[in-house]
């Protein structure tokens, strides 16, 4: 075996994907739960502001008619509903936007932003097990985390099939990676910025 293959770079842009954002994914695994959100509704009501804006920036792209074209069902997949719904449930106001949203991102960037929002909904079956001890399900409070219609695994799929299948130039290739990983970022800033502004008397 030469250093070649043990390096080499997985065939599918989404196992490419994956492989790249899984040290951001650990790094982000880690600072969710340094928030214990499954401790209190307070604190869950924080990781469901950071949920919220980021599903909020994100529906610029998941109702783009150019990237609908690519992904159909691309609209219904969009979360941002369902995340201010919970924060109602939560008795948890709708954030004012903070400033960096992604602006107009070319078809690869856009579509690794959407890698990681969709991907994001794997995990998502563990966290909803766990806001179930908090007396939350997916239709109250932990709305954003419930399993999509036509199933987690099998929405997934036809996802990475669909992006897996994409023809991007090397340049569009490039932006893609950058997208993914400008993706766990931007949520990594959302997440301390809405932790951040927690009433005080909440979280005292
Ligand atoms: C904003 C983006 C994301 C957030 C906030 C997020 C958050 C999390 C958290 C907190 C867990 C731990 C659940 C637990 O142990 O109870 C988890 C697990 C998981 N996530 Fe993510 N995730 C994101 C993106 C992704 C992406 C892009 C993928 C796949 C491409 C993914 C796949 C998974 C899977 C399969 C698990 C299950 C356990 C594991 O393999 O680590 N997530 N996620």
């Amino acid at each position: 075996m030469t250093a070649a293959t043990t390096t080499e770079r997985a065939s599918l842009r989404s196992q490419r994907l994956n492989q790249l954002t899984h040290a951001p994914h650990t790094e982000l695994d880690a600072l969710v739960k340094s928030h214990a959100p499954f401790e209190t509704r307070e604190s869950f009501a924080r990781f469901v502001v950071a949920q919220y804006l980021f599903q909020n920036e994100l529906k610029a792209l998941y109702t783009n008619p150019e990237l609908i074209a690519i992904v159909p069902d691309l609209a219904e997949r969009c979360r941002a509903e369902q995340a201010g719904l919970d924060l109602a449930d939560l008795n948890t106001e709708i954030p004012a936007d903070f400033a960096g949203a992604v602006q107009n991102p070319s078809l690869g960037e856009a579509m690794g932003w959407i890698f990681v929002s969709e991907g994001s909904k794997l995990g998502a079956a563990f966290l909803i097990k766990r806001a179930v001890g908090l007396g939350l399900s997916d239709s109250f409070g932990a709305r954003h985390l419930g399993e999509p219609a036509g199933g987690r695994a099998e929405g997934w799929k036809q996802f990475t099939r669909i992006l897996d299948s994409l023809e991007l130039s090397p340049e569009e290739e490039a932006k893609a990676e950058q997208g993914a990983v400008a993706a766990f970022e931007r949520f990594t800033e959302l997440l301390k910025h809405a932790y951040a502004t927690a009433p005080k008397a909440e979280l005292a």
